[in-house]
């Protein structure tokens, strides 16, 4: 039998490690608590429910092809120039459109060690160099990403805050990160966690957008906003990044009822606010009761926790994801991240993050009152 001569992807194309998200359900039918890829333990906002439900009467017709309602609704809300804003399917699409605009083949990108792995794989989808500076405390080091630059760097992708460490840049040090990179350098703030940061020395990037003609910052509706099924997210960018990202987008690459739900879900700010409170009181009581069980607790900015498992001794983080899952608790392995011995942890509700509490106090042994 002669073997089968198909149609063959470029060159590297089928070398790239396919991004696998983290479990989302358990064999049975009982409920479980998914902790697992750091959404809102509260859902959208009832007002973008009732938006999204009110869309399902106009499917037949095409969206606005710009998402316009969405990117006035963003102008609005954060004073910004709506001809700046391009809105995708995610900030998944935006990072990946970025990447299709600005890099080629023998074109290098950098990210930090530990950083979000879309970038990774946006890169070397365009035939691209990755190339990877060490972190510090789990934290981007600006020095290491600047010893990375070469003639040939073309993009620096930076998560702020990062996942999965939940860590961020202060903003003196992204402006000298900024100030010492090539001006032909596009830098990408991915600004998924701005909402959750209550950090006084943050700023998510809109500053340096507007004030740098090489700069962008990319949101999204998937984490604060409990949109992530519906894929929205937003980049602001200098005029000629948006004419770049303009021309090769699916010129309706965002749904109706994403616009839809999206220009609600912005109006409901008390909601956020509420959402970024309970995340607050909670990142912060999770980390030390977590702490005192034995457990490192990387300090996060953002709706998660990196969890550091003891090596071995009945304790790894492998035996804690086995026995999480045996009680039906879903936290996120993050190996392929480098931490073989960590897990991710969503801050999720009050009785969520009890239960998941009691159950690692159990896992390592120890005894008294798990409730904080
Ligand atoms: C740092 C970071 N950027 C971007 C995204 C992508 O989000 P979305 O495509 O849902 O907007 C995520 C999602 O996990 C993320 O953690």
């Amino acid at each position: 039998m002669t073997a089968k001569r198909g149609p063959i992807p470029r060159q590297g194309i089928l070398d790239i490690a396919p991004y696998v998200p983290g479990t989302s359900a358990l064999p049975g039918a009982q409920p479980v608590i998914k902790l697992s890829s750091n959404e809102t333990p509260f859902g959208p906002s009832p007002a973008a429910i009732e938006a999204y439900r009110a869309a399902a009467s106009s499917l037949s017709f095409y969206p606005d092809g710009s998402a316009r309602p969405v990117r006035e609704a963003l102008a609005k809300l954060y004073g910004l120039d709506a001809d700046r804003i391009v809105c995708g399917a995610g900030s998944d699409e935006l990072l990946n459109l970025i990447a299709t605009a600005y890099l080629g083949p023998g074109d290098e990108a950098i990210y930090s060690e530990h950083g979000f792995l879309v970038y990774k794989i946006a890169i070397l989808a365009r035939g691209a160099l990755p190339m990877v500076a060490p972190e510090s405390d789990f934290t981007t080091n600006v020095d290491a990403i600047l010893a990375r630059i070469t003639p040939r760097t073309r993009v620096v992708f930076i998560a702020n805050p990062n996942n999965p460490t939940g860590t961020y840049l202060a903003f003196d040090e992204v402006k000298r990160l900024r100030a010492g990179l090539p001006e032909r350098v596009l830098l990408v703030l991915d600004a998924a966690y701005a909402e959750y940061v209550r950090a006084n020395d943050y700023e998510a990037g809109i500053e340096l957008v507007a004030t740098t003609h090489n700069t962008v910052m990319t949101r999204t509706f998937s984490k604060i906003y409990g949109l992530a099924s519906l894929r929205l997210g937003w980049v602001y960018c200098p005029a000629e990044v948006a004419a770049a990202l303009n021309r090769i987008r699916g010129p309706f690459n965002v749904s109706g009822p994403a616009i839809a739900a999206g220009v609600a879900a912005l109006k409901d700010q008390a909601s956020v606010q509420r959402s970024a409170g309970h995340n607050e009181t909670w990142r912060a009581r999770m980390a030390e009761a977590l702490s005192e069980l034995g457990l490192g607790v990387t300090p996060s900015a953002a709706n998660f926790l990196l969890l550091h498992f003891p090596k071995g001794n009945g304790r790894s983080a492998q035996e804690a994801d086995k026995f999480l899952h045996g009680r039906r608790i879903i936290l996120r392995r993050v190996t392929e991240y480098g931490f073989p011995d960590a897990l991710r942890l969503t801050i999720g509700t009050e009785d969520d993050n009890n239960t998941v509490l009691e159950t690692l106090r159990a896992f390592m042994g120890k005894t008294g009152p798990a409730r904080k």
